[in-house]
């Protein structure tokens, strides 16, 4: 295969890319993302300050924008994220208990109802676990609504949008550590009590102080195993060269070695696209080139 759709759809995978609206117009970027990419993940635009500014007034053209123009070239989309503590509009910054915990519920409901029937797999909640070692949720305002608010967003998920698959997504847990435990922890409980869930993503943002681990495949593997797809979906990995090529095939080669891994996402296209201030995290540099890291994908596909 020439390109990474093709040769991901060779091995029954999809893979994507985050996607700027704003950027569509840069026919460098556009050309690069209908070639190689067969899933896009809106980078900014399905979030809460992006769909609901106003409470009760929602904005879906930037959103719109990329869907519609997935569906027209048959990509999947990943739905980015309905539920999650950052870039939320002030106003749900300001708000509260039961306040917070009904738009919360009203802003799932709306956006999932939107864009029924077109989501390949949500991101319902992201980011609902602290760092390091207690393996508790993190303090948040949607957390201090009650601890039962993410079955309460994956539930109100199902209902908008039936045939989306529904994910847990977050970061640090690409490893088997005690944040990741505690997501899987999770999973078993919602598992058990019918609390519908049907994958978890791996941000899987790489960098020298969170670095890609040995134990990456078992942890995709051991997710897979209490019966949930698992996604890649927003890979970066800092560095250059040879080093970075190789962890970017030790991604791809985990994800090809776990049978419910069903696609990798890259978070943007080019080195100039990351959310990253500085680095060259991605697979493509800033002339729309596809770098070393590119070849060894491609290769490992
Ligand atoms: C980032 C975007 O890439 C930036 O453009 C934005 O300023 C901040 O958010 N985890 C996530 C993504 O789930 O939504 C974040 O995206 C990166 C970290």
């Amino acid at each position: 295969a020439t390109t990474l759709g093709t040769a991901a759809a060779a091995k029954n995978r999809y893979f994507g890319t985050a996607v700027a609206a704003y950027k569509l117009s840069d026919s460098v970027y556009s050309g690069i993302l209908n070639r190689e990419f067969t899933s896009v993940t809106p980078e900014n635009e399905m979030k809460w300050d992006a769909t609901e500014p106003t409470q009760g007034t929602f904005t879906f053209t930037a959103a719109d924008t990329i869907v519609n123009r997935a569906v027209a070239n048959g990509q999947k989309v990943r739905g980015h994220a309905l539920a999650w503590h950052s870039q939320q509009p002030a106003w749900a910054q300001n708000l509260s208990g039961t306040a917070l915990r009904n738009a919360m519920v009203n802003h799932v409901t709306r956006v999932a109802t939107h864009y029924q029937g077109k989501i390949d797999s949500w991101d319902v909640v992201n980011e609902a676990f602290a760092d390091g070692s207690s393996g508790a949720r993190r303090d948040s305002n949607l957390q201090r609504t009650g601890n039962d608010w993410i079955e309460v967003a994956f539930r109100a998920a199902r209902a908008a949008d039936p045939a989306a698959k529904l994910c847990y997504n977050d970061y640090n847990t690409d490893g088997i550590n005690a944040k990741s435990t505690a997501v899987y922890n999770m999973v078993v409980d919602f598992k058990a009590r019918g609390v519908p869930i049907d994958c978890v993503g791996f941000q899987s943002h790489f960098n020298p102080q969170s670095p890609l681990t040995a134990d990456y495949q078992a942890n995709l593997q051991r997710f897979a195993d209490l019966g949930v797809d698992v996604q890649i979906t927003e890979l970066d990995i800092e560095g250059s060269g040879s080093a970075q090529a190789d962890s970017f095939a030790a991604v791809t080669r985990a994800c090809l070695a776990v049978t419910r891994c069903t696609g990798i996402t890259v978070w943007g296209i080019r080195d100039t696209d990351s959310w990253r201030a500085s680095g060259t995290p991605l697979l493509f540099d800033g002339n729309g080139n596809p770098k070393q890291a590119y070849t060894a994908v491609l290769t490992a596909l």
